[in-house]
């Protein structure tokens, strides 16, 4: 296996109940380092382009609104096949069908709210983390 990188965003429902730290350690104790960190309120247009995959989704409204409606934390990751490393510790989408132990089990309110977001697949994490970073911001 080798050292990745993947993308994740600690999302408004997790910032507003002080969870930043909680949900970092889980991603740490998973193998993950974070190698940039940033605490943001996205705008509307930010949310609407980095969501732009699912926007003939019913729930694209709704997201959008939900994720500009209070402050995420953007981060890189790096570990040992970050995407998936990270995807195992965030747990299935929907909270109600999450394993034990992972971060959207102990503190995802719904499957919209689910405190997290992470890329599903290596291209995407490039993608996302061009979105959000320069590269002189992500120190390893
Ligand atoms: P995320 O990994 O950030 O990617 C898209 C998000 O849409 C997803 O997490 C969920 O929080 C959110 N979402 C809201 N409703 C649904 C739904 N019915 N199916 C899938 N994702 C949903």
């Amino acid at each position: 296996m080798a050292v990745t990188r993947t993308f994740s965003i600690i999302k408004p429902d997790a910032t507003r109940r002080n969870l930043t730290g909680g949900v970092t350690k889980m991603l740490e104790d998973a193998g993950l380092r974070v190698v940039a960190s940033k605490r943001i309120q996205m705008t509307r247009e930010q949310a609407e382009g980095f969501y732009a995959v699912h926007s003939e989704r019913p729930f694209f409204n709704d997201l959008v609104t939900f994720m500009i409606s209070g402050p995420v934390v953007v981060q890189v990751l790096e570990g040992e096949d970050a995407v998936l490393t990270n995807r195992t510790v965030m747990g299935a989408t929907n909270p109600d069908n999450a394993d034990e132990g992972t971060i959207r089990k102990t503190y995802a309110e719904s499957i919209e709210a689910n405190s997290v977001h992470g890329s599903d697949s290596d291209e995407n994490a490039a993608i996302e983390i061009e979105y959000f970073f320069k590269p002189e911001e992500i120190v390893g």
